[in-house]
């Protein structure tokens, strides 16, 4: 497909229609250079931002992003506020500046539970991004993959009792239930930081992912990384259960 061909730092490569990152590795980079964690993160959101960019100048069309996990809750209740912190000031500096660089924007989990402040910049990024076609960064918080999972469930229960979807559910149907109703699948998953697991993302959606695993700390990836990733991307011969050609 022509229009997904880009040359990144690492020669011509395919570049994914769809990338997601864990973004992971915060904390050991602030304890490396002696910073309490929240510095971590701080550096995390700036990184985020280039790499955000970066991808919308290589032609991605969606950046998902794992923020905060529904797990994240059992971290100490300091760090979890600056989070929040750290959150509502991006999102309020993105309202900024999603109109001037037509930016779609998506919050996907349960933002049920968020401040009303969070809630309100959620709402408003939705609106701004209702305007704009293009690229869209997808931020997880309060993401879990088996929550999303479930309350998919629930709702297409719902629907099915008040005569509103048929008992015939299909896979593309029920895919319309989850936070991610609309994007396609990610071909490409990035996990910065040196562990090998999931750790709850995206279990519905990375059923036919390549994985790329790195010890890079999150705040120090680099778009020289991603061009890494693509590139080794690029080099996997991806089957879906089917077999080599030739
Ligand atoms: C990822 O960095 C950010 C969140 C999960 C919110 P971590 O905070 O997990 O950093 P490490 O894994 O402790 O280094
Ligand atoms: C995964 O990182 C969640 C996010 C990046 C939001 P964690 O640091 O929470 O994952 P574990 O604890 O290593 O599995
Ligand atoms: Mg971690």
């Amino acid at each position: 497909m022509a229009a997904l061909e880009h040359i990144t730092g690492e020669g011509n490569s395919t570049v994914p229609r769809h990338i997601a990152i864990i973004l992971d590795g915060n904390g050991r980079w602030a304890k490396k250079r002696g910073l309490p964690r929240t510095a971590g993160h701080a550096a995390g959101a700036e990184t985020f931002r280039r790499i955000a960019t970066y991808c919308k100048n290589i032609g991605v069309n969606y950046l998902t992003v794992y923020a905060f996990s529904t797990e994240n809750w059992s971290r100490p209740e300091e760090e979890v506020k600056s989070i929040m912190k750290l959150l509502d000031r991006y999102l309020r500096e993105a309202i900024a500046t999603m109109e001037r660089d037509h930016i779609r924007m998506k919050i996907l989990g349960d933002v049920s539970i968020l401040s009303p402040s969070l809630r309100a910049e959620i709402e408003e990024t939705n609106r701004i991004s209702s305007r704009y076609e293009g690229f869209q960064a997808n931020i997880c918080l309060n993401y879990g993959g088996r929550a999303e999972i479930l309350q998919a469930a629930k709702r297409y229960a719902r629907d099915l009792v008040e005569g509103k979807a048929s008992a015939d559910l299909t896979e593309d149907g029920f895919s319309s239930y989850l936070y991610s109703a609309g994007i396609p699948d990610p071909e490409l998953l990035i996990r910065p930081g040196g562990e090998k697991r999931i750790s709850n993302f995206l279990l519905w959606q990375c059923a036919y992912s390549e994985f790329y695993f790195t010890d890079v700390l999150w705040p120090d990836f680099t778009p020289e990384e991603l061009d890494r990733a693509i590139a080794e991307f690029s080099r996997r011969d991806r089957r879906f259960g089917g077999v080599k050609n030739g």
